[in-house]
């Protein structure tokens, strides 16, 4: 699979089969990670892999009832639940560099798509979940106070397809030499 057929082709899957995820399958993914670019190479990116039954329903409970992807977090044989480490990207001795302050969602949203079409090639489903209470998913998982929990998928293979939510045209979105006045 090229990468602009794996760019296109990638959807968010909220169904899964319950067939596992061969750990070999799942070093793969783990490598994409590890490959992905950071703020200075930070790599402030970790990753907690929840395989047990008891704590996917628990990790549920952050979601509200309304979640679309809420049925695929029991569903998936595995959640991934990608945290960031505070203070690290975007600064420099302590201090941040940017006004942005800290890189660390810039930074592990690449992780994430690098995660979820390296998935797509490998014939595995993903669904980038934000929208939790990530306190108590912290509370859940131990996640410590310096560590950001930031985002959830599922993985698994796909029970069924997604379907492609309609894009704004190119034009919408890039402009030429300066940014448009408008009225
Ligand atoms: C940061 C982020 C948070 C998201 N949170 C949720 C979520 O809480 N629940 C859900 O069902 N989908 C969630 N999604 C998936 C989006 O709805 C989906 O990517 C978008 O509709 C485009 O569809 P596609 O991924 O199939 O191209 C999220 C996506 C992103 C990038």
């Amino acid at each position: 699979m090229d990468l602009m057929e794996a760019i296109k082709g990638r959807r968010s899957i909220r169904k899964y089969k319950p067939d596992p995820v061969p750990e070999e399958v799942l070093g793969t993914l783990m490598e994409a990670v590890k490959w992905s670019p950071s703020w200075a190479n930070t790599q402030c990116w970790e990753v907690i892999v929840v395989r047990d039954p008891k704590m996917k329903s628990e990790l549920v409970t952050a979601l509200s009832k309304g979640n679309p992807a809420l049925s695929s977090i029991t569903e998936a044989p595995l959640v991934i639940v990608l945290c960031g480490k505070k203070g690290v990207s975007g600064f420099k001795k302590g201090e941040a560099t940017t006004a942005k302050g800290d890189w660390l969602m810039f930074d592990t949203g690449l992780a994430m798509q690098t995660l979820c079409l390296t998935a797509h090639t490998l014939g595995l489903g993903t669904v980038i979940v934000g929208n939790f209470d990530h306190h108590r998913v912290a509370e859940i998982l131990g996640v410590p106070q310096n560590i950001e929990v930031v985002a959830i998928t599922p993985l698994g293979y796909p029970a069924a397809e997604g379907i492609a939510p309609k894009r704004k045209e190119i034009s919408e979105f890039v402009f030429n030499e300066k940014y448009p006045v408008r009225e």
